[in-house]
């Protein structure tokens, strides 16, 4: 028995009691990659954390299993959420782990295809509005409050508490934080917790602080403009938000750690996710790849300086959007079943 899971691993500094049930589906302990295309084209040494890895197939897990657990322990009846999909996937498998019933609120029509295949399997009652993510969140605290279900969004903050736990795994590995840490932001939450788990760590341990680098897409950026956008819009649909839950958190973290925040654009998150797949491997979700879009953007513009030390979140897996992945290039060939077929095609 190798994985132990967030709450297990890092009981010391999360809000573990006796009595928390100790849920866990192996998630983190990510791997944190070398990405060598990358660290050239940026003239930095770049490194991807893979939360891609998670059980659920995102980041979410970390602070699901915690979340998921204090409801438990607290007795709710039933656990609910809003989200653009990867929240809902975390929550329903969580859920039927520790025995409760989910109840999930979507966006009707801007959900990845894995990640509502995702909710259903696992069983939760998943209810489409005719509405954004933006007013999926209020009517899941209008419900929340009113009925006495869990709210598992992050505005929970147990979910931060369980996510801080990738700053940690980072420092860990690189035995020291990076000078910047470059994450896609959409309602704020991950920010948040890395800044918090790196703040924690650094007081523990003695390490230097990194740079938060936000990216949010840029028909999707309110924390860009300083405002809320009413009718948000991107390819990266994970992102697709207009008002952010942890607003002042994103904001404490840009400025405390002399960072920024920034928006791509949609080709440009297009690129950098094309980059990842075919230049190293990696195939993460659209909205993931907005942190290498970011740096990539920051790099031409001159305000990458050379030599630094990166660290990428790469959010999400890019199995959980199959639909992108095949409507921005797919070329498949059929040919007749004969190696002749295949040695012409081939040129072999
Ligand atoms: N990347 C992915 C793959 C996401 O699913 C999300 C958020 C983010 C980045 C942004 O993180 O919201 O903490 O700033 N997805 C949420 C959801 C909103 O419902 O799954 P954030």
């Amino acid at each position: 028995m190798s994985q132990r899971g967030v709450i297990q691993h890092y009981q010391q500094y999360l809000p573990i009691t006796a009595r928390t049930p100790v849920l866990t589906l192996g998630e983190g302990d990510t791997p944190l990659v070398r990405a060598n295309a990358l660290s050239r084209a940026l003239d930095c040494d770049v490194y991807l954390k893979l939360e891609g890895c998670n059980p659920t197939g995102s980041f979410k897990d970390r602070g699901m299993v915690v979340a998921m657990a204090k409801a438990a322990e607290q007795g709710a009846r039933a656990v609910i959420c809003a989200s653009t999909g990867n929240t809902s996937a975390s929550a329903a498998a969580y859920a039927t782990r520790a025995g409760l019933k989910c109840i999930v609120l979507i966006p009707s029509g801007q959900i990845a295809r894995g990640k509502l295949a995702q909710a259903f399997v696992y069983g939760a009652r998943v209810l489409a509005i005719d509405g954004n993510f933006d007013r999926a969140l209020e009517l899941t605290r209008e419900l929340g409050e009113a009925h006495n279900l869990a709210i598992v969004n992050s505005i929970n903050p147990f979910r931060l508490e369980g996510q801080k736990t990738a700053a940690f795994e980072i420092v860990d590995d690189l035995t020291r934080a990076p000078d910047i840490l470059a994450l896609p932001v959409g309602n704020a939450g991950n920010i948040t917790a890395y800044w918090k788990g790196f703040n924690e760590y650094a007081r523990l341990k003695n390490i230097a602080l990194p740079q938060m680098w936000g990216f949010q897409a840029a028909g999707a950026a309110p924390l860009v403009g300083g405002a809320p956008v009413p009718n948000p819009h991107t390819i990266a649909t994970a992102i697709k938000i207009g008002n952010p839950a942890s607003w002042a958190g994103a904001i404490r973290a840009r400025d405390e750690s002399g960072g920024l925040i920034d928006a791509v654009t949609d080709e440009e998150i297009g690129a950098a996710y094309a980059f990842l797949a075919a230049r190293e491997g990696i195939f993460c979700e659209p909205a993931s790849a907005a942190s290498v879009a970011g740096l990539l953007k920051k790099q031409r513009e001159g305000k990458l300086a050379r030599g630094k030390t990166i660290v990428c979140a790469l959010t999400g897996n890019g199995l959980k959007d199959p639909e992108f992945a095949l409507a921005s290039d797919a070329r498949i060939e059929t040919l007749p079943a004969t190696g002749d077929a295949l040695r012409r095609a081939l040129d072999l």
